[in-house]
């Protein structure tokens, strides 16, 4: 049983709003899995919202003081966490700025596209190999580093040894317990600013180059925090969109043609202009993160007593969404268990229109001032290697249906062995 089992436990059995009362000398938690209360949760979460961190988490930071004199976004609470977050948010969250990587995400894209046709070439299948999952959040982790420090970590060569510090970073990612290897780029980094090394200003400055100008402090933290949130979800998402195009030969052959039409070539540039006419490829990622977000539902601390479910709901109490399960249910989305990318066009009227849905159900990136710093980053990533992908190669799968599995995240939980061949035109 995983954590999306027990969410649809509570439902089956408790309706629309439970309580799990303390395990192991926790604090209770309260279920939604009513729209409206979730909206009314989101609505009164005030300037500063409290969303608890990862507690073992948390209290390494705090322990750590040597290397975190500013605990990060990701553990911060109330007025400090505002503090941080004005700071970030106008470099991360405005389209603008964030539309500057694109470049960048282009090489670390291209990187990717090789090295998928090079394991195509291994086999008559074209089987992708057992860890090619592994091979996505290599990707995410190197457009991370290209983003925060200017870095290629080399995460996508073929030579790179599997003792590599890039390749151990990963697997700390994805252990959660990412620890010291990456301050060694991240000083070294800001070791070589500081002493004039590098010599982008102004537009082109990346994420460090500006923060370190604001405080060093901030910059360390936020470099770690974007290592830890932007790897395993950004590949997770990437991944899932290719099993489902896989398994939905109309969707991928609709998102060929609109491939084809905005990238001339297959190795054609993503620019800012491509991407304001992909209508098609932001709705394969929203629809892919609607059926399996990284996310299965969103936590808040309440910071004022609230009635929810007509329950009356202390101060204080935490509560946690269960919008993966709202997604999928028919009452809420037309035919909400198929891959249906148009119901997201905004060309696409009737009932399977997403106008038609409460707009508190999706929320792949969570609410509010405190939702996804790196929103306008991951769909960029995700953006610009969807398309090359889908340019370059037919993928197919011909498996049994995969398995998801949620953990802390959610996620697919096999070995993603896409069977791929590249595009003829
Ligand atoms: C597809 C990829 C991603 C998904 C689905 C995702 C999803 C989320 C979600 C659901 C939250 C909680 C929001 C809330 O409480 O309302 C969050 C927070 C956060 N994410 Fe992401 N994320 C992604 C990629 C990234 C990337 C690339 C970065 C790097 C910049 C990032 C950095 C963060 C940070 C720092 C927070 C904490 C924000 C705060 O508390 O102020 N995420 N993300």
């Amino acid at each position: 049983m995983d954590i999306l089992d027990v969410h649809k436990i509570f439902y089956e059995q408790y309706g629309d709003t439970s309580i799990m009362k303390g395990i192991y000398g926790q604090q209770p938690i309260v279920f939604l899995f009513n729209v409206q209360d979730i909206e009314k949760l989101y609505r009164n979460e005030g300037i500063w919202p409290i969303r608890k961190g990862i507690e073992s988490f948390q209290y390494y930071r705090k322990s750590r003081k040597d290397i975190f004199q500013n605990p990060g976004l990701l553990t911060h609470q109330g007025e400090e966490w505002f503090k941080f977050r004005s700071v970030v948010n106008p470099i991360l969250m405005q389209p603008r700025n964030v539309l500057r990587y694109v470049d960048q995400m282009n090489l670390v894209a291209d990187e990717l596209i090789d090295n998928i046709k090079y394991f195509s070439e291994q086999n008559e299948y074209g089987e992708m190999p057992e860890d090619f999952n592994h091979e996505l959040y290599k990707w995410s982790l190197e457009s991370i580093g290209v983003v925060t420090m200017d870095k290629h970590l080399g995460c996508l060569r073929r030579d790179s040894d599997k003792n590599s510090e890039p390749q151990k970073l990963i697997e700390n990612v994805l252990k959660m317990f990412q620890l010291i290897t990456n301050l060694k780029y991240v000083n070294q980094y800001l070791d070589k600013l500081e002493k004039g090394e590098t010599n982008e200003e102004g537009e082109k400055a990346n994420v460090l180059q500006t923060l370190v100008k604001l405080d060093r402090n901030v910059a360390i933290a936020m470099a770690i925090d974007m290592m830890i949130a932007g790897v395993d979800t950004t590949g997770r998402i990437l991944a899932a969109s290719l099993y489902y195009l896989a398994k939905n030969p109309e969707a991928q052959q609709q998102l060929r043609n609109e491939a084809v039409t905005l990238l001339k070539a297959k190795n054609s540039p993503v620019t800012k202009e491509t991407l304001s006419k992909a209508a098609y490829l932001k709705a394969v990622i929203k629809e892919t993160a609607r059926l399996s977000p990284i996310s299965i539902g969103n936590l808040r601390t309440t910071v004022k007593n609230l009635v929810l479910g007509g329950y009356q709901i202390p101060k204080g109490t935490d509560v946690i969404t269960s919008n993966l399960l709202l997604c999928k249910m028919d009452k809420n989305f037309s035919r909400a268990n198929e891959f249906l990318p148009e119901r997201w066009l905004s060309t696409t009227t009737g009932e399977l229109s997403h106008k038609n849905t409460n707009p508190f159900l999706f929320a792949p990136f969570g609410y509010g001032p405190r939702s996804c710093v790196g929103k306008r980053l991951a769909n960029l990533e995700m953006e610009v290697a969807l398309l090359k992908i889908i340019r370059n190669f037919e993928l197919e799968w011909p498996h049994e249906d995969m398995v998801f599995k949620t953990t802390i995240l959610h996620g697919i939980a096999q070995p993603l062995k896409l069977h791929i061949k590249s595009v003829k035109y």
